[in-house]
């Protein structure tokens, strides 16, 4: 098999909030590398700093310390030029249509404004190109002259998705995009951006608290817990053969359609809350809650290691 190419490479990336004089630690020590035109599913409790990671990775929040290369060139350092241009290709597509499309603009400006902001393309050009976009996401031409408040919610997340692809992206984030939406639609915007990423090479980093759907459409998984990565592994080996402990309490919390699987199933509960960001555990950060912790885990933090092929994992059982 060929090489597979390096779209972003993320080194030792931490991020800390103030809030209310106290320091959070949001985001620690993360090193991963997303591979051009895989879909790399995120998944961890709320709060565990998917969102953070995801908004700095799209330059929207700068991290505390670490770089970021993507395409070979550091996100952290480029100038503000470069930066606008690097900025080009990498978008994001919210969790909330309603609330991330202007309610006073028509569908084609929202579609158009990134074309805008970029003079992407030229005036002549720009209305065949939006109307392309909206052949891609399947909403009908006239919908340019309609505002958001007039479509469905799952027809407000295409313009969302339209919008998101506006610049030919080669890596978009997609932030829970079906969580604001009824079951009845989810699969239909999973399909279409499941059918973008095969039809425009794109990729995705997909973040989902429905590890179902995330294992039916993501190629690799990381799995993370208060801001560190506990095990990445391809789609199919973390499903059939979860490593971390909590990797393993995760997944045992979905029922499986097999009637044999589904009656052996036993989900195991964590005891206790998610510790806080402000003081994070020592050692391993699971230790607290960990059903095998040993007395190392709470004097050494485990490093990413790892164990075959693509599967890595941070646990001192390994
Ligand atoms: N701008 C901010 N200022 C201070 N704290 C923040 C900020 N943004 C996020 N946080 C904190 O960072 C932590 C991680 O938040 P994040 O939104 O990344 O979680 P998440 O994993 O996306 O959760 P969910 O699954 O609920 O979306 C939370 O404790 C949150 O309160
Ligand atoms: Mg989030």
């Amino acid at each position: 098999m060929a090489e597979k190419k390096v779209l972003f490479e993320v080194k030792n990336l931490t991020k800390t909030f103030q809030s209310q004089g106290k320091l959070l630690h949001v985001i620690n020590d993360i090193s991963l590398k997303i591979y051009s035109k895989e879909i790399l599913g995120l998944v961890g409790e709320s709060g565990c700093g998917k969102t953070v990671f995801s908004r700095i990775l799209t330059s929207l929040y700068q991290p505390t310390s670490g770089d970021i290369l993507f395409e070979g060139q550091n996100l952290i350092k480029a100038k503000s030029k470069k930066l606008r241009h690097l900025r080009q290709n990498i978008q994001y597509i919210f969790q909330d249509p309603y609330a991330s499309l202007n309610p006073r603009m028509m569908t084609g400006e929202i579609i158009a404004e990134p074309l805008n902001i970029h003079r992407a393309v030229s005036s002549k050009a720009q209305k065949h190109h939006v109307m392309q976009l909206l052949n891609h996401v399947g909403l009908p031409h006239d919908a340019i002259f309609r505002f958001p408040h007039e479509f469905s919610g799952g027809q407000r997340q295409r313009i969302g998705i339209a919008r998101a692809l506006a610049l030919n992206p080669h890596f978009i984030v997609c932030d829970e995009p079906t969580a604001a939406l009824d079951v009845s639609i989810q699969a239909q915007i999973i399909n279409l951006l499941k059918a973008l990423q095969k039809k425009l090479g794109l990729t995705y980093l997909f973040i989902s608290h429905d590890l179902a759907l995330v294992k039916y459409l993501s190629t690799r998984i990381v799995v993370m817990y208060l801001g560190k990565i506990m095990e990445i592994a391809p789609s199919q080996n973390l499903y059939q053969n979860p490593l971390h402990p909590y990797t393993q309490a995760l997944l045992s919390s979905i029922p499986t359609p097999n009637p044999i699987a589904e009656k052996k199933r036993r989900p195991i509960f964590l005891k206790g809350e998610v510790p806080s960001s402000i003081h994070l555990p020592k050692g391993c950060v699971f230790s607290s809650r960990c059903p095998k912790v040993m007395p190392l885990c709470k004097q050494k933090t485990p490093k990413l290691q790892k164990i075959d092929g693509d599967h890595h994992i941070a646990c001192h059982l390994y």
